[in-house]
This record gives structure tokens, sequence and C-alpha cells, in this order.
């Protein structure tokens, strides 16, 4: 059982946020994890010349997740400049799925939400299964 310290996640999403690298949008994000071993996995927004391929800080996360072991997530914190609470994006919100489902914490302006509130009616592993003969398992 892993307790989940938010302040420590905060800190380790400001921290890795100063590696952001926004020069289009100034607008860095940084990215915290907390995984089901104890690990954190952190994450910056990548952006891009050619603007629609940035990457997200929680799309950097979730590569340093699994490269580093994976493993599930429990927790996740995003911070804006001004070390507020970034709600996931969209696209985001169904990449962290992936890897902490619907119990995932994560935390919002307004405190911690289950991903189950935040994407509700998702689309997950759960449905590919349900077709017969896909093969999800890891
Ligand atoms: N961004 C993130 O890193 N995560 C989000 O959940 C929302 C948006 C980044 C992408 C882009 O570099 C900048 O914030 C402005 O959209």
């Amino acid at each position: 059982m892993v307790d989940i310290c938010w302040e420590q996640l905060h800190r380790s999403a400001i921290e890795v946020r100063q590696n952001a690298y926004a020069p289009y949008s100034h607008f860095l994000v940084g990215a915290a994890g907390l995984v089901d071993d104890g690990r954190i996995v952190v994450g910056c927004n990548i952006e891009n010349a050619s603007y629609g391929l940035t990457l997200c800080a929680e799309c950097g996360l979730v590569s340093h997740l699994i490269a580093t072991g994976g493993g599930r997530l429990l927790a996740v914190v995003c911070v804006d400049s001004q070390d507020n609470y970034l709600a996931p994006c969209g696209r985001c919100r169904q990449v962290l799925l992936e890897h902490g489902g619907k119990e995932l914490q994560v935390m919002t302006p307004t405190g911690p939400l289950p991903m189950a509130e935040l994407l509700p009616w998702s689309f997950g592993p759960q449905d590919l299964r349900r077709v017969g003969g896909l093969n999800t398992n890891p």
C-alpha cells in the first residue's frame, strides 16, 4: 500500500517543469506521477516547430514510466508556470487511463478526482477484450 503525498508530487512536477521546452506557447508544464511500487515518474512538455507534434508533459511522464520498468499509476499532478494544478487535456486523460485505470487519482484545481470522473464512459482495454480473439495481454 503506497500513500499518496500530493506535496511531493507537486514539488516533483515543479522541478521537472524547469526542463520544459515551450518556445512557441511559453506555457510551461510539469507532471509527476506516483507508481504502485513507490517510484515517482515525471515529464515536461516538448513543443515542435510543427505545432501539432507537440508532446504534452503527461506523455513524457508515461514514457518515463515505461522506460523505467512500467507499473500502475496511482496519482498524477500537473502544474502550470505559476505552480497551479492543471487538469490534463483530453488526449492525456486517455493516455493516463491506460496506465492507471479509472481509479487513478488526478489532482485538479478543485482537488483530486478519479479518472472515472475526469473521463467518463471511456474507451479502454476492456472494449478490445469484449471482441473475441483479440489478445490484449501486455
Ligand atoms: N500541455 C501539456 O503539457 N499538458 C496538458 O495537459 C495541456 C497542454 C502543453 C502543450 C503545449 O506545449 C502547451 O501546454 C500549451 O497548450
